[in-house]
Order: C-alpha cells, then structure tokens, then sequence
C-alpha cells in the first residue's frame, strides 16, 4: 500500500524518518506521496507533514509533542506568539483538545463541521503551550476535505496545522506551491488536488457571550449569523490582541498589490498582473490576467495568482475591490493585507 502511488516520485520512504530533529544547516529531503496513511506514518514518527485541506494546504505536527511543534515553527519561519489550530478527524476528538464546548459552539459545529470554520475554545490543560503560543484557549478545526479526513483519521490524533508556507508568503492552494515554499524544511507533503475554497478557514471566538469572528472566511459572518444571531465581527481595535495572527505580515509580495474598484483604474503594462470580477480595457496588454466568474472563483484563485505574477516578475498586481457580503468580507480582508504588506 504504502508503495503505491509514490512509484516514480518518491525521494525518501517515510521509514527513513527517525523523530530526531534535522541539522539545523542541512536540507533534508522531503517525502512525496498521494497515500495518506504513508503521510501519516511520518508524522506519527514527529514529522512535519503538508497536507491538502478545503481553504488551503496545512503543514501538520503531532499536537501533543512540543519538539514535532518546534519543528512547524521553524521551518515556516513562524513567530512563537501565534498559535497553531489543532485539526481533528471529527468532532467527536474534541474532548482531547478543549476544556469545555461552550453552547454556542456546540450549535456552530452541528451546522458547519466539517468544514471551513475554526473555533476558539477554552484550552484543554494536557494541550501544549507552544501550541497555543501560551493562551488559555486553543483554535480547533475539523476539516471537511476527504484527503484531509482520511489523512487525520490514519493519524489518530490531533494534528497542529498552520498553512503550509513560509511565514509572511501567500498561503499555499496547490502543492506546488507548498513545496516552492517548504522543499527541503520539511519531512513529507501529502499532494491533494488545489484548494477548492482558496482562504484560510473562519476564526470564531465562542469563549465570550457572543461569537467573534477574528478571521472573515467561507463560512459568513451572515451564516453564522443564521445560527447564533449576536455573532459580530471583531472591532478593529482589539484585533490584533485577540487574533495573534493578524499582528503579523501576512503576505510580503515583491510585487506590489493595488487595489481598484473598477477595471479601467488598472493601468495597462507588460509587468503587472490584474485580477478581478470584470475584464480590464487592453486585457492583452498585461503580463497576467485572471478574470473571475463569481466571488468564488476569485477567492479560490487569488493566493495562486500571487504565486504566479511574482514567478514571472510582475512588479505590481492590481486587484479589484468586491463587495464586503458574504465570502467577500474575507476576500476584502485578505486584498486589504495584501496591499498593505
Ligand atoms: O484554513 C485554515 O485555517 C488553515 C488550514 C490549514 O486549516 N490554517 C491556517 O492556520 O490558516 P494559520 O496558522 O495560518 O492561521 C491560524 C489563525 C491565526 O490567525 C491565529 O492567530 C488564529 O488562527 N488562532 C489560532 N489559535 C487561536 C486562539 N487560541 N485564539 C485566537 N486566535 C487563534
Ligand atoms: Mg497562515
């Protein structure tokens, strides 16, 4: 089983893994396979191991062993003040993470897990503080993506996942993108199809007397809403206390990103890139054009469309504003990053 697929592609069996942290200067090689359970074999070994889930690729450790978790933080280059979301193959795991579900949280799992959301609950005790960069809570997902599901359920316990780049790069969608990033920093990459949804999951605080959204994603603030009617989105102000992830970069683009409401404000030349809804005048003219059907399809795109202007060494790309409603309050927020960075 575990030769299968790999025929052809594999640079390393997952026996060859031996738990013990890599030379800090050598590369090591890293394992390729479409097999889950060989990918989960490297991690229950205290591997770092990118796996496809339905927002973006994960990179996944062992959540209970501080030394697999050093390991994530390092080869992303990751901040020790973010904390990590502890993945689980279902809901049912969720005793092992969380000290107690709150009701609300109980009535959000039963209408969207699994899927795209993330939930931050008060902390389980036995979770390690590096996970939780020393909160009292901890994010928890359980993803809906069957790869991601076959992959945590061969792995038998949680798995702490950050996205699967180098910190401050574009999360990554596809593989490719996890291995342009983490190649050689990393034990195995589990190789799905690309993201289906393209934004990292939605970020929900239900340790307070409402839900707080501290990350916009493919579950909308006017789903949750449905659901748990006082749910707000968390005040400007107090983001970057209580989602420790926004305090940093998110994506650092060498090129520049711009933001337009329409089309024909994106100035026509060879080395900049345009993405959007409508299709700009002079379309030819640009170095790379994407033009998206729906918000879907520009969510889902956007992360790779980075990826591929800074591959060809556009200096900017210009993309369009969309409406803050449903998936596109998260779009807005990554676009609004972006062009910060
Ligand atoms: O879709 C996703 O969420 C992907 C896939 C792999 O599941 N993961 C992901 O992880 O985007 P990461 O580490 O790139 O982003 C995690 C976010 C950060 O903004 C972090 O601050 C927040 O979740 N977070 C995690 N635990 C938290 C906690 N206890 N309290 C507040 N925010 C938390
Ligand atoms: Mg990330």
């Amino acid at each position: 089983m575990r030769r299968r697929a790999d025929a052809g592609t594999n640079r390393r069996r997952p026996g060859a893994f031996h738990g013990r942290s890599p030379a800090r200067h050598a590369l090591m090689t890293t394992f390729l396979t479409d097999d889950p359970a060989a990918a989960a074999a490297v991690l229950r070994q205290g591997g770092a191991v990118a796996f496809p889930t339905e927002t973006v690729y994960g990179l996944g450790a062992r959540a209970f062993a501080p030394d697999a978790l050093r390991r994530i933080f390092e080869a992303k280059g990751r901040p020790s003040d973010n904390p990590l979301i502890l993945h689980l193959a279902t809901a049912e795991q969720l005793p092992l993470v969380a000290a107690s579900v709150p009701p609300a949280a109980r009535r959000l799992l039963d209408a969207f897990t699994p899927g795209p959301l993330t939930l931050v609950l008060p902390r389980h005790p036995d979770v390690p503080r590096i996970a939780t960069a020393g909160l009292d809570t901890v994010g928890v997902r359980v993803p809906a993506h069957p790869l991601a599901h076959a992959f945590l359920s061969a792995c038998g316990e949680p798995v702490a996942a950050p996205s699967a780049n180098r910190s401050g790069r574009p999360s990554p969608t596809t593989w490719e993108a996890v291995q342009a990033d983490l190649d050689g920093r990393i034990d195995a990459i589990l190789r799905g199809a690309p993201a289906s949804v393209g934004l990292e999951s939605t970020v929900v605080d239900v340790t307070g007397d409402v839900p707080v959204v501290l990350r916009a994603g493919a579950v909308t603030l006017e789903a949750l809403r449905a659901i748990c009617p006082g749910a707000t989105l968390v005040a400007t102000a107090d983001q970057h206390r209580r989602s420790p992830g926004t305090r940093h970069r998110h994506y650092a683009p060498t090129a520049r990103v711009q933001l337009v409401d329409a089309a024909r404000e994106a100035a026509p030349d060879p080395e900049a890139g345009y993405i959007g809804l409508d299709a700009p005048p002079h379309r030819a003219v640009f170095g790379l054009v994407a033009v998206c059907p729906d918000v879907a399809s520009y969510a889902q795109q956007l992360f790779d469309f980075f990826r591929r202007c800074e591959a060809a060494g556009l200096h900017t790309v210009f993309c369009q504003r969309v409406a803050s409603t449903g998936l596109g309050l998260a779009l807005m927020d990554r676009l609004q990053r972006a062009a910060q960075a």
